[in-house]
């Protein structure tokens, strides 16, 4: 019997009682559905997964996008991705550097992503303790905090989000073994355009839904107030109050709602402490068509 335990913190919840190597029943993909609106972010610990089992969980919630590169794909699963810093013969076996800057995965696409889904193979331990937490921050408690004036002030304002912000400030980064993109790779990640504030498909509470990584231009007004405008955003979003740090352990399988919430990966292990994630990033396809909400979130 399925059961969820809020986490002590702004966001998180621990869901027991579900073995995800067996098909999820509809009763209990309605639960995690309703938990996830309400907590965001949520832990299925000690599960014993192959990646095709990581594949058909992350399957029911809409479609996965795959990598740019087309590398660091799973062999016997290719929706899954491998984000590791391991290297094998000297060259790595996934994306050594993914996420670790404050950002909100797919917000650059048209569709925006609804969830990341990853499962926890191997955690880098110091002293006992796990390193390569993973933070959160709350946008619904960062809407709901905005001074009336800002509220108002961005209603109907849209921002552009571009995937090659986030990924130049990682090639820029000292050290950084990432390639800039080709001119191809930017072709398939045009940027796309979003409300600076949503109605979540879930909850239906607002969310502010701009971050850091892709935001890059508000929309339909100078530039010069399009900077002021995302340099308050960007400090707002970012308050430590809104924040919850993931401690992981192998087996864990993680999965949070990007509408929500923004993250960011923490790269404090080294290469000698391996790190080993297999990865399902969603698209919000599924989730804002009426037919889903009256099939999943209407029902009794
Ligand atoms: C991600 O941004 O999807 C990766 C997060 C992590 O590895 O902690």
């Amino acid at each position: 019997m399925l059961r969820i335990e809020p986490h002590d913190a702004i966001l998180g919840a621990t869901i027991h009682g579900l073995d995800l190597r067996a098909p999820l029943s509809d009763a209990d993909f309605r639960t995690l559905l309703r938990a996830l609106g309400d907590h965001c972010v949520l832990r299925v610990p000690a599960q014993a997964l192959e990646p095709r089992h990581v594949a058909d969980f992350s399957l029911r919630f809409g479609q996965v996008q795959t990598s740019v590169s087309g590398k660091y794909h799973h062999a016997e699963a290719p929706q899954v991705g491998i984000l590791s810093n391991i290297k094998r013969g000297g060259v790595n076996i996934g994306i050594p550097d993914a996420g670790q800057d404050w950002h909100t995965d797919m917000s650059y696409t048209a569709t925006r992503g609804f969830i990341n889904v990853l499962h926890a193979v191997e955690v880098p331990m110091r002293d006992g303790r796990p390193l390569g937490d993973t933070l959160f921050a709350d946008m619904r408690a960062a809407y709901d905090t905005l001074p009336e004036a800002w509220k108002a002030r961005i209603e109907g304002l849209s921002a552009t989000h571009d995937f090659n912000v986030f990924w130049q400030n990682m090639v820029n980064r000292p050290g950084s073994t990432r390639p800039p993109l080709t001119a191809e790779e930017r072709a398939k990640r045009p940027p796309a355009t979003h409300p600076l504030v949503l109605r979540h498909p879930i909850s239906g509470r607002r969310v502010l839904y701009c971050n850091p990584g892709y935001a890059e231009r508000v929309n339909s007004v100078g530039e010069a107030e399009s900077a002021e405008i995302l340099d308050f955003l960007f400090r707002h979003q970012l308050q430590p109050r809104f924040q919850y740090a993931f401690h992981w352990a192998v087996g864990d399988l993680l999965l949070w709602d990007h509408l929500a919430t923004l993250h960011t990966a923490i790269a404090d292990y080294t290469a000698d402490e391996p790190r080993l994630m297999h990865r399902c990033q969603v698209m919000a396809d599924q989730v804002f068509q009426p037919e889903f909400r009256r099939q999943w979130l209407d029902a009794a």
